[in-house]
């Protein structure tokens, strides 16, 4: 059940205005894990590269992704009435209703916006650009704000060595638009940016590799008696934690990723060499290696803060695409691809311009 979508050919000028990002204070190292679970350090670095990871000290989903959103919109320079629609990716919401998106309008008084949520698990950053780059070529729609925000600590089961030292929290930012002349000024300050392109799957069939329950099923007052039991297609032991085949994602990612890579720059014309930089989703630095070698890209044009965040989930792209716009690594005008995979299970890629 293997399906994929092809994406589209933007030919619309558009800008990434601004970009933001936040972690949460708490930053806990691989050793403090011998504490509460059978592991080491050295098992952790050498099978994922993760050092280190940023967890939430009671902050919500939301409030990290407000921080985020905030400090996309400062550096845009835009006032918060200009943003025509807010996406949120996430798969760690504090409500189903109202939506994480809704509840970042309402903080940031974004009032003629409107608000949804997509949850991709690790590919929804991807997901909702496609989504806003989509929106952008109706001639109503103008600033779009993507937060991606996550908070595996609250799905992450503390006594199970195997998953509680791959996750962290976190949020990452964009705001994209098409409006590409500064405030005040007559013509646009640089080259209008014209390359994207988008290749998203999914592979339903795998869901049960990656799974973490949400609500239960239907437990109402006027259930007959006689009704069957209830189905819990994923059942697994403990319920709303992630329970993951880890080899299988594994086999997954390091397949997709190159795939999706190689089919997004062959739709857009493009080669690795008109490529600046890959921003991959952060899951393991094996992953990364595996795509680079198998792309013949090197690791240098790699973006990889693994050892720093470990996995964000979605919040993982948009992190590192800010942490190296503001460093200086990441430049206006050079030509990026986004790629991930995740839960679903989901993968894709795009290329677009800073
Ligand atoms: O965002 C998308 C989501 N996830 C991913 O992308 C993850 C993809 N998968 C992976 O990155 C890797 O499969 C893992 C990092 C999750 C695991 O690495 P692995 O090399 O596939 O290890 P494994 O699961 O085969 O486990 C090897 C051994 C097992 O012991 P036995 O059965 O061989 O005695 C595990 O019980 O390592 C053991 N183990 C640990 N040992 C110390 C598992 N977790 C730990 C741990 N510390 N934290």
């Amino acid at each position: 059940m293997l399906s994929s979508y092809g994406g589209f050919t933007v030919i619309l000028p558009y800008k990434i205005l601004g970009t933001g990002s936040y972690l949460p204070d708490l930053v806990i190292e691989n050793e403090r894990f011998t504490e509460i679970v059978e592991t080491n350090d050295e098992w952790i670095t050498s099978r994922t590269g993760i050092e280190r990871r940023h967890l939430s000290a009671g902050e919500a989903t939301w409030e990290m992704g407000l921080k985020a959103a905030r400090r996309a919109i400062e550096m845009a320079g835009i006032t918060t009435d200009k943003i025509d629609i807010i996406i949120v990716s996430t798969l760690t919401p504090d409500y189903s209703t109202p939506n994480t998106a809704c509840i970042i309008q309402a903080e940031l008084e974004a009032k003629n916006a409107f608000c949804f949520d997509v949850n991709a698990a690790c590919t929804g950053f991807i997901q909702a650009f496609d989504i806003a780059m989509r929106y952008l070529l109706d001639p109503d729609i103008h600033n779009v704000l993507i937060v991606s925000t996550e908070s595996l600590s609250k799905i992450t089961d503390f006594t199970d060595r195997r998953i509680c030292v791959l996750f962290g929290d976190g949020a990452g930012s964009i705001i994209i638009s098409d409006q590409l002349t500064e405030p005040g000024a007559s013509e646009p300050s640089e080259a209008p940016k014209s390359i994207y392109d988008c290749f998203i799957g999914s592979d339903g069939a795998s869901g049960h590799t990656l799974v973490g329950k949400s609500l239960d099923a239907v437990r109402h007052p006027f259930v007959p008696k006689d009704a069957p039991e209830i189905i819990d297609r994923y059942a697994h032991p403990n319920g709303v934690y992630i329970q993951m085949l880890g080899q299988e994602v594994y086999r997954f990612a390091t397949t997709m990723m190159p795939y999706a890579v190689e089919r997004v720059l062959e739709k857009a014309g493009k080669t690795l060499e008109d490529i600046d930089f890959l921003v991959p989703h952060q899951a393991n630095e094996r992953i990364l290696q595996s795509a680079s070698k198998r792309l013949k890209i090197p690791m240098e044009k790699v973006i990889s803060h693994i050892a720093d965040l470990a996995n964000t989930s979605s919040a993982s792209i948009p992190i590192c695409l800010d942490m190296e716009f503001r460093s200086g690594k990441l430049q206006r005008g050079q030509t990026l691809v986004f790629t991930g995979f995740g839960g679903g299970l989901t993968y894709g890629a795009l290329i677009c311009q800073l």
